[in-house]
């Protein structure tokens, strides 16, 4: 009897695991009600937020409400305080069960986070730094091949590819280390700010590498101040004011105006 009820419990969890796999599965990343902040004061507020494979999102908010926090809590920086946070279908940090993936982990899984501030090996070669993302691969021909690849998609770093990393403009450092992200071969890629201190030219020259990446079908979350450069390219604006997540009537430059004020 007992064994009889094991049974058709085992397969109602089969079924429960199995329709919750299906639903998490179109969406590449699924945030669920995430509470978050530093020490005592807390700084994301019941955030929600359900991100389509192949997407596009632009995240734009006031300074501090919490953008950069939002994305630090998906790459596991900051642990969360309730609440879920999904990647295809598996859970990758929870509160309950104290789950925190490791970093290095969700760079296997195809998550790589690119900070407001570039972290570059300052006096090593542009070629030197590239290669701290592909020493991990066993076999030496794929490293090749992976460098190859960035040097095809950004000529600019093979123009450069011998000069320190601290002779370098700011536009140049960012695409070090956009590239440095792209040889883990990401699905999905959060970028704060990319366009910071940026010169016009060299901005132009990233949204060039970006839309490359939007191309490739990798999902991308962009925070940025620049609105105007990047309404196009996204597909979907979200908001965040005082912590808390706003989705609707931020699809016009007035609107998300309005919104920031
Ligand atoms: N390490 C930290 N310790 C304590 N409080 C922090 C820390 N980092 C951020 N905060 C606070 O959390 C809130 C949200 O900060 P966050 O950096 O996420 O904002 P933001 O929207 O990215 O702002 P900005 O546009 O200026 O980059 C702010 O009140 C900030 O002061
Ligand atoms: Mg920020």
């Amino acid at each position: 009897m007992d064994k009889h009820k094991l049974n058709i419990d085992t397969s109602q969890n089969i079924l429960d695991n199995n329709s919750k796999l299906k639903t998490q599965n179109s969406k590449i990343l699924d945030i669920q009600n995430l509470n978050t902040g530093y020490g005592k004061k807390q700084v994301l507020f019941d955030v929600s937020l359900q991100v389509e494979k192949g997407k596009t999102i632009l995240l734009v908010g006031a300074n501090g409400s919490g953008k950069s926090s939002l994305l630090k809590a998906i790459f596991g920086i900051i642990p969360l305080w309730s609440g879920e946070v999904w990647f295809k279908g598996q859970t990758l940090h929870n509160a309950e069960q104290k789950l925190k993936t490791q970093q290095s982990k969700l760079i296997t899984k195809g998550i790589m986070y690119l900070p407001q501030k570039d972290e570059l090996f300052e006096d090593m070669s542009v070629k030197e730094n590239l290669e701290t993302s592909i020493l991990h691969l066993p076999d030496k021909k794929e490293q090749k091949q992976n460098l190859a690849h960035i040097w095809e998609q950004m000529p600019v770093l093979k123009d450069k590819k011998d000069q320190l990393a601290n002779r370098l403009s700011g536009g140049e450092r960012k695409m070090i280390s956009l590239g440095m992200a792209l040889l883990n071969k990401p699905k999905l890629l959060l970028f704060d700010e990319p366009f910071a201190g940026l010169s016009e030219k060299n901005m132009d020259m990233l949204m060039q590498s970006l839309e490359k990446i939007q191309q490739n079908g990798t999902t991308l979350v962009i925070i940025e101040h620049r609105i105007k450069k990047l309404l196009n390219f996204a597909n979907r604006v979200i908001g965040l004011k005082l912590g808390r997540l706003h989705t609707d009537n931020l699809e016009t430059l007035d609107n998300i105006k309005k919104f920031l004020i």
